[in-house]
């Protein structure tokens, strides 16, 4: 293989990359993005990667979710809060009925880049050069909107480091305090049907953290009781934004990506020979990899052998977005050959992905039953092959939106209308993820109960 540098990406087939009509202007971005702080340090991405091997040896759980896209005009110290709590809320409901640890991973403070099917987009007559995220051209349909800006690139990072204040602020300044349990849940929980089971849960979460603290463990003695650790991920899709923040780590002298802890491949750029690939190949953050239903295991394990040679657990994780329905056919093969072969990886499922369609009324929307029974046969392969069904990938919001339909909450095909609000994909809505934050519980507790 050739030598890796943070650039070497630039003489690879590039897929889904921008074409900046100002070159010099994007080539002053790149230098003042590389005078920017870090946004994450390395010591912290080692740790992330240290929490995801646990998951790899099947003693830990990950959730990862957040927006399909951010964006900046939804970008507000609320949504984030919000965000982040029901991530919090969920990680509590798996972690109490799996009695294991779940790493909290937010798809966020740098996911703003989108891939695209198709480079133009058509609407009422009008064609024109398709959206693909804030950090590249405007999402409103004008000719001058869609021109890919670099400038974005600087936005974007100046929204990614204030969102990761304030996270940071509310994973180690109280806000994330188990003993405050009943606070997360006031507001949207209060009113829908999962009130009362999480209300339950919340109780016992209380009644053991009296007991503990009468045995003189309490959130002043043990930090892990009032601080949660939190880390973010994006897609590793704009190069130039993430050659811009690679830097060398001063304790190790390896290279980092400090936009963010965990970057993944999509679905869509994770050809061997192309740039992406090459660029993640050379940094030391965890990774993941989109895995779709067309992938074959020779494919997936010559990109295991680029992307995780030394067989390091906690550095690479497969993310599964297969469909409703191609779960078992699919998946299998994979599972069952990168067993045979030890490599040693997280497995996640992504429902969100293999499940998009259009509805009655015209919107992308995504049903919560076909949400559901993509992660159901995900545990089942796991069961059958004897694996750890690691993890979860959710694209959801704290927010009240209506995006996907279904749910306890009945979110109808009319519905969509009310508050249809994403950059991109149709995101869960607060209740919908906690819901299925439960019924994933239930299926953790079975796994364990089976195995
Ligand atoms: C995404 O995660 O938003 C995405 C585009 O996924 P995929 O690459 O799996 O289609
Ligand atoms: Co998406």
């Amino acid at each position: 293989m050739t030598t890796w540098t943070p650039k070497s990406w630039r003489e690879k087939p590039a897929l889904q990359l921008p074409n900046y009509p100002d070159a010099d202007a994007l080539t002053a971005t790149e230098a003042q993005l590389a005078k920017l702080p870090p946004l994450v340090f390395a010591g912290e991405a080692r740790t992330l990667k240290a929490r995801l091997a646990n998951v790899a040896e099947g003693k830990a759980f990950l959730l990862q979710g957040g927006d399909c896209a951010e964006s900046f005009e939804e970008f507000g110290a609320n949504k984030i809060r919000d965000t982040f709590r029901v991530l919090l809320q969920m990680a509590v409901v798996m972690t109490f009925a799996g009695g294991l640890p779940v790493v909290k991973v937010g798809r966020v403070a740098g996911q703003f880049a989108k891939p695209r099917s198709s480079d133009m987009e058509t609407l009422d007559g009008q064609t024109l050069p398709s959206y693909r995220g804030d950090i590249i051209n405007s999402i409103e349909f004008t000719e001058e909107a869609r021109i890919p800006d670099p400038k974005r690139m600087l936005d974007a990072y100046h929204q990614a480091a204030a969102t990761l204040n304030l996270l940071r602020a509310f994973a180690r300044g109280g806000y994330a305090d188990l003993n405050k349990i009943h606070k997360w849940n006031l507001e949207f929980v209060k009113d829908s049907p999962l009130a009362e089971r999480f209300e339950s849960m919340a109780g016992s979460i209380d009644e053991t953290l009296k007991f503990m603290a009468a045995c003189g463990i309490t959130s002043e003695t043990v930090p892990a009781i009032r601080e949660t650790e939190f880390y973010t991920s994006h897609e590793a899709l704009l190069l130039p934004y993430e050659e811009a923040l690679t830097r060398t780590d001063s304790l190790t002298g390896d290279w980092y990506d400090t936009s963010g802890h965990l970057l993944w491949i999509g679905a869509r750029t994770h050809q061997a020979e192309n740039a992406q690939i090459e660029f993640v190949r050379g940094i030391h953050n965890p990774l993941g990899l989109k895995c779709s239903p067309q992938m074959a295991p020779d494919e997936l394990i010559s990109l295991i052998d680029i992307l995780n040679p030394e067989n390091e657990a906690g550095r690479l994780t497969l993310i599964a977005r297969m469909g409703a329905g191609n779960v078992e056919a699919n998946l299998t093969p994979l599972v069952r050959r990168v067993k045979e072969e030890g490599r040693k990886v997280v497995w996640s499922c992504d429902p969100m992905h293999g499940n998009v369609e259009k509805s009655f009324s015209g919107y992308k929307t995504r049903k919560f039953e076909n949400i559901l029974s993509e992660v159901k046969d995900f545990f089942a392969v796991h069961k059958t092959e004897g694996t750890w069904p690691g993890g979860v990938h959710f694209e959801l919001t704290g927010q009240d939106v209506t995006e996907c339909t279904g749910g306890a909450y009945q979110v109808s095909d009319e519905d969509l209308a009310n508050r249809y609000h994403t950059a991109c994909d149709p995101r869960l809505n607060a209740n919908q993820s906690l819901e299925l934050a439960f019924l994933v519980a239930d299926e953790l507790k079975a796994f364990q109960k089976s195995a």
